[in-house]
């Protein structure tokens, strides 16, 4: 195949990007959106403060308008992101009590997720609830409601739309580690205890830091055997050329080795509008030329 969407279709896997729809009226990014992935993640139009900026009023204009040019293309949508400690508005961060944060916590996840019910079929739930060392994140939420916010967010998106997909995402679990044991005990948990959880999301930030681990694809099918997909949802390798060509070869390959792994998103389209504008960690440059790591990753693709 020609194409990362098409490449990755005939292994049974979306190809996707994150996608801000601010770019969704220039034509050379919506060409090279169009002919490349199967799948848009937007990028902050469906954060909380964007979405419920004042507490009850929901704006989605620019989450509709990803929403409608996915379909419009026959791409599907995972939506980003239900709950997360980071761009709230500042009336959450300022609820004092954990009963009536949670009470807000579950009436977005039923507006937001109730909204999109039906046109998005993966969610991304909750984001980055734990850190490094594998304790939870002190954020608002673990802070006024305790553990329980994780699954109360689970249980919302679940009865706000029935459908979707829900995973967990979080970054530098890509491989075994404090963090991604936690992660993976958290999934354990909620299995056994009947709290709906279909998928996993690794973000997938790798740099001179953080290289791709050697047991990313061991890492991938423990979580898979316990009954959930994973996904690789913001792919990005820093860098340039063929060390950075080899890195995604290497996370895709691990993707490609577990059945269950049946999504690839990358952390967008181009390095021209890369969120941190200093990087250039993507498939595409800013002249739209296919950069190594493109070709690398089409061809470990349509090698599978
Ligand atoms: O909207 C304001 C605009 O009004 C203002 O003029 C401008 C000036 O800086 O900032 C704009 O907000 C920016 C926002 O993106 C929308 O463009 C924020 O500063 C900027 O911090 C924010 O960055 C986002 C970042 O999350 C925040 O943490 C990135 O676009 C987004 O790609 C990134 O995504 C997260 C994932 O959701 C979860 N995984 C980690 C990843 C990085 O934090």
């Amino acid at each position: 195949a020609y194409t990362l969407k098409d490449a990755a279709a005939a292994t049974g896997r979306v190809f996707g990007a994150v996608v801000p729809a601010g770019l969704l009226g220039d034509a050379d990014y919506t060409k090279a959106l169009d002919q490349e992935f199967g799948q848009i993640t937007p990028e902050n139009e469906m954060k909380w403060n964007v979405v419920e900026r004042v507490r009850g009023k929901f704006d989605f204009a620019a989450a509709d308008r990803l929403v409608d040019h996915a379909e419009s293309r026959g791409m599907a949508v995972r939506g980003s992101v239900l709950a997360w400690h980071s761009q709230l508005p500042g009336w959450v961060i300022n609820i004092g009590s954990g009963a009536e944060l949670l009470t807000a916590l579950r009436e977005h996840v039923a507006g937001v997720a109730g909204h999109f019910r039906g046109r998005v079929d993966h969610w991304n739930v909750v984001n980055e609830a734990f850190g490094d060392s594998g304790a939870r994140r002190n954020s608002v939420f673990q802070e006024r409601i305790g553990e329980s916010w994780v699954e109360e967010a689970f249980l919302a998106a679940e009865a706000a739309d029935p459908t979707a997909k829900l995973c967990y995402n979080d970054y530098y679990t890509d491989g075994s580690g404090p963090k991604s044991d936690a992660v993976y005990g958290l999934v354990r948990d909620f299995v056994a205890r009947g709290v709906p959880i279909d998928c996993v999301g690794f973000q997938g930030y790798f740099n001179s830091d953080h290289r791709v681990p050697a047991d990313m694809a061991e890492n991938l099918r423990r979580f898979a055997d316990l009954g959930v997909d994973v996904h690789l949802t913001e792919l990005n390798v820093t860098g340039s050329g063929e060390t950075q060509a080899k890195a995604y070869a290497v996370a895709v390959s691990a993707c490609l080795a577990v059945p269950r792994c049946t999504v690839i998103t990358v952390g967008g389209v181009t390095d021209k509008y890369y969120w941190n504008a200093a990087k250039t960690p993507l498939l595409i440059d800013a002249d739209y030329g296919r950069k190594p790591a493109y070709f690398s990753v089409l061809d470990v693709l349509n090698e599978a």
